[in-house]
């Protein structure tokens, strides 16, 4: 089967940069990805791609190639779901705030909202893909509410379990040139056309021995183990970086030696202020409630101090600043350097940068904050939506700056919440003149040039490096 037209349920981080690269790939192919909210809709169809909803560096370049041509942002779900042979479920899958599982369970609301939506929709049989990160068995409901919620007619669906890999701020490079493209499909006959289908689409620009096909189960539950694996990494070297703070280590040396290692490998060995981003705490979180459900305690308790240890680790960043301020930071300046939660994307979810900011807020600093992406609204949304204090609070603790050098002038610290390059470019002797003195860095991010600081007289704190 061929598949001609293709429709995206959900223009987010994912839905987007995912449809304009195949749109971009396969000219042959129409893409058109919809929405519910009309002004990310907007702003994807915005004549200006510097103004697209997400910000991913190549972006704005392949948008601008596709768009118009076969690619095609709609809020028209249903016109879209009638004409595709081929739709990609990529709604948001959020950590449940309510009822059983509160806290812990995938919110599978959106999902099911879709897959209803294609039931009712639906004309003729349809290739119906996971694109977002799922519980695992999910594809057995989503077949349930299909075959038993439609118009009856005798449609088929198949079920593809697809989810992405891709990482913010490398997304378009990820879907350019991805490690493995993984499908998971039923084993019947029709279950294997299905999942040719779509091994069609990506064999355009994908070498076909990297893709790989599994069964729905093997699929589903690889990409929350993926997520599981990479957060554990980061809470394992963070973990030793507080272990080298008391012991005179430094994490980098200790990360360099082992990552020689092949079989532990070089890559995501960076101590930082922990993790954040959409997936890795909500799939940990997915996967621990999966496991407990299965009565697997030992199975979840393994895998929640991963959580532990980031949420320990983002709050003594913190607790470290408010110590080495002698104890005291109230009415004291502390400019942020970020609020992204990695740099290269406009993404904040669960930025380390929201509770560091939350926790030195309860201690009535002041707060300013500079980010090169990230828009103040977003912000304040981010620390309302902890609901520690009144939105007219946050708005008085927390000021936002456009400059980065406005951000810092008066300030007592600064701290280093995202990676961004453009600040180890910066005139940090200027930075220094215009600071409190003792003028102190907190680097979260073990970015800056630790013995160019020192030399200018500032106090330089990184994570992970004892004296
Ligand atoms: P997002 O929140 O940026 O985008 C989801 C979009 O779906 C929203 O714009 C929302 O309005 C739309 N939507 C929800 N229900 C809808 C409906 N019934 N009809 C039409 N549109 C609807 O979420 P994001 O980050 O794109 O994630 C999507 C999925 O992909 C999640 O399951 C996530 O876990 C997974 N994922 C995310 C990655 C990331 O880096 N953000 C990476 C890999 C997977």
């Amino acid at each position: 089967m061929k598949i001609k037209n293709i429709c995206c349920i959900g223009a987010g981080y994912v839905g987007g940069p995912t449809m304009a690269v195949i749109a971009q790939k396969c000219p042959h192919i129409n893409v058109t990805v919809v929405d519910i909210n009309a002004d990310r809709i907007a702003a994807w169809n915005d004549e200006d791609v510097s103004k697209l909803p997400v910000y991913e560096p190549g972006l704005d370049a392949v948008v601008a190639e596709a768009r118009g041509r076969n690619l095609f942002f709609s809020t028209d779900v249903d016109k879209a779901i009638d004409e595709a042979e081929m739709i990609f479920m990529s709604v948001n899958t959020p950590t449940k705030t309510y009822g059983k599982g509160k806290g812990m369970a995938a919110d599978l609301k959106y999902i099911e909202l879709c897959a209803r939506q294609i039931a009712r929709v639906a004309k003729d049989d349809k290739i119906v893909v996971e694109k977002s990160t799922l519980p695992v068995r999910t594809a057995s409901a989503i077949k349930n509410i299909l075959d038993n919620t439609g118009n009856g007619n005798g449609i088929k669906f198949q079920i593809l379990s697809n989810p992405e890999f891709l990482a913010e701020g490398t997304a378009i490079a990820d879907l350019m040139n991805p490690d493995r493209v993984l499908i998971g499909g039923d084993t019947t006959p029709e279950g294997q056309e299905a999942i040719q289908a779509l091994v069609d689409v990506y064999a355009n620009w994908v070498p076909e021995e990297q893709i790989l096909t599994t069964n729905v189960w093997s699929s589903e539950l690889s990409k929350l183990t993926a997520n599981a694996f990479l957060a554990q990494r980061v809470s394992s070297i963070n973990a030793m970086s507080e272990l080298c703070e008391k012991t005179g280590a430094d994490v980098n040396e200790v990360a360099k030696a082992i990552g020689m290692d092949s079989r532990i490998g070089p890559k995501f060995l960076k101590a930082s202020v922990g993790f954040g981003g959409s997936c890795f705490q909500k799939d940990i979180l997915n996967l621990v409630y999966i496991a407990k459900t299965y009565g697997l305690d030992e199975v979840a308790d393994y895998w929640e101090q991963v959580i532990i240890m980031n949420d320990h680790q983002k709050r003594r960043f913190a607790d470290n600043i408010v110590s080495t301020l002698y104890n005291t930071v109230s009415g004291k300046k502390i400019a942020f350097l970020g609020w992204a939660f990695k740099k290269d994307t406009n993404d904040t979810r669960e930025s380390a940068a929201i509770y560091v900011a939350d926790d030195l807020l309860n201690e009535q600093a002041k707060v300013s904050v500079y980010d090169p992406k990230v828009v103040a609204e977003r912000m304040y949304a981010d620390l309302d939506y902890l609901n520690t204090r009144t939105a007219e609070e946050n708005r008085e603790g927390l000021e936002v700056c456009k400059d980065s050098y406005q951000a810092c002038e008066g300030a007592h610290a600064i701290a280093v919440l995202t990676e961004w390059d453009e600040f180890k470019t910066y005139d940090w002797k200027k930075i220094y003149d215009q600071m409190q003195k003792p003028a102190f860095v907190f680097d979260g991010r073990g970015i800056l040039d630790k013995e160019q600081l020192k030399e200018i007289g500032f106090v330089y704190y990184k994570i992970g490096e004892g004296e």
